[in-house]
């Protein structure tokens, strides 16, 4: 895909309906792979990352059609997972490669999961070490630390784990062993990642109790099938989100929405700088949350993100990075050393970027300190294949009458197909 060089806009104006959740999309692949019986769902977000994932469960022998957005997956069962013939690609998704190993960690076949050149950077010591205490054997470099990864499932027995990366994938790819273990397995947490595996395994009959730091699971015989509409994906939105919010004089609407409890924090900081935001929940979807935002821009003014926050909008930081840069006054980010371990070093690439434009950015180890400026200058940046740099840039260019030029945007592909054409329909240009 060609770089993509960016339109100065004065508002952004309309209604918005953003594509389906990939965080809930990836969960309903699998989960819906392991039920007993035939789950469906609405609304499934065809992106690179999940189309990986629908693969590797087609090499598992799992019956899955997709017809557009709606998918459909003969469940198989725990026992029903059939060896794969080939290594398991996972491309980008941290979500994919993570999550499959926590469920083939019970699995009593061999498989190789692999990925793409910055998912080999990744670390999966997190989940590979709990994961080998509760039985499974992996190998992969720096003691299967990065993919390639072989994993060759047990008979797992549950453990006591503590989740200190506040880490969604790392919780639920020990859920996802722990439904095949002998004995309980008990996650701490605090504060709470996101919660979408909790909720579908709730959904399916799994014995899942989760209190405000702890869950208790009890291994699984069975699963229910699932049938739900996947709400919109609010980490996509957040890059319209974050326009509308930083251009004064917008008015935005976003339609059908997820507004689960630890995703909203881009809405919660935003509205703290200034920006006009309002959310109604109108129905649960399965069991998330979802309904409509407004949003109406301002001049917005600095903010400190940092602490019990970061996991609520983790993946939003990058575009609020954007945002801060245009807010009067010193914002800060901190706390968000995971930042570092992301696609690319987001805060390397958010930081670099900033200053390539006329933007005002120090890193720190564990975030940014940025200083608002009223406009960009232009200029060129690197986007490291990273789909939520790209997206973020995209929005600066907005307040920037020299254009920028992003190089290299193909990896929007991974999260949000259509982006540009939303952006391009909302804002007019
Ligand atoms: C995700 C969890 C988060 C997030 C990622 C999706 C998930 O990652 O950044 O985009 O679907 O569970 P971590 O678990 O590494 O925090």
């Amino acid at each position: 895909m060609p770089s993509w060089i960016t339109k100065p806009v004065s508002s952004l104006r309309g209604q918005y309906l953003p594509p389906g959740d990939k965080s809930i999309s990836h969960r309903a692949v699998m989960l819906g792979a392991i039920a007993s019986g035939t789950s469906q769902f609405s609304n499934f977000l065809p992106s690179d990352d999940c189309l990986r994932t629908v693969e590797a469960f087609r090499q598992m022998g799992v019956p899955i059609q997709l017809n557009g957005n709606d998918l459909r997956i003969e469940g198989v069962g725990f026992k029903g997972l059939k060896k794969p013939s080939c290594p398991l690609d996972m491309g980008n998704s941290g979500t994919g490669i993570r999550l499959l190993l926590g469920l083939l960690a019970g699995q009593l076949f061999e498989a190789t999961l692999t990925g793409d050149a910055s998912l080999s950077k990744r670390p999966m010591g997190r989940l590979t070490k709990p994961l080998r205490e509760m039985g499974a054997f992996i190998s992969g470099a720096d003691d299967a630390n990065f993919a390639p990864l072989q994993i060759k499932g047990a008979s797992l027995k549950g453990i006591h784990f503590i989740n200190e990366k506040r880490s969604a994938q790392v919780k639920s790819a020990i859920l996802l062993a722990g439904l095949q273990a002998k004995g309980k397995t008990v996650i701490e947490e605090s504060p709470r990642s996101r919660n979408h595996t909790e909720h579908m395994l709730t959904m399916m009959g799994a014995h899942l109790s989760v209190t405000a730091k702890q869950i208790v699971l009890k291994p699984a015989e069975k699963l229910k099938p699932l049938h739900f509409a996947i709400p919109g994906d609010i980490s996509s939105a957040a890059f319209l989100i974050a326009a509308a919010a930083l251009l004064p004089g917008s008015d935005l609407t976003v339609k059908e929405v997820g507004l689960n409890e630890t995703r909203i924090g881009v809405l919660e900081i935003l509205r703290l700088m200034g920006a006009g935001i309002e959310w109604q929940f109108k129905h649960h979807k399965g069991e998330e949350p979802a309904g409509d935002v407004r949003i109406r821009g301002a001049q917005l003014k600095s903010v400190v993100i940092e602490k019990e926050m970061i996991p609520k909008l983790i993946d939003e930081l990058p575009v609020l990075m954007i945002a801060c840069a245009l807010a009067k006054g010193k914002s800060i980010v901190r706390d968000a050393a995971e930042l570092r371990v992301k696609e690319t070093d987001r805060i390397h690439a958010m930081v670099e970027g900033l200053n390539a434009i006329g933007g005002k950015a120090v890193a720190t180890a564990d975030g940014c300190v940025i200083t608002g400026v009223s406009d960009f200058q232009g200029g060129k940046i690197k986007s490291y294949d990273d789909h939520r740099v790209v997206m973020s840039f995209a929005v600066a260019g907005l307040k920037s009458r020299v254009p920028i030029r992003i190089d290299e945007t193909r990896s929007i592909e991974t999260s949000y197909p259509a982006f540009f054409d939303d952006l391009t329909r909302l804002t007019g240009v």
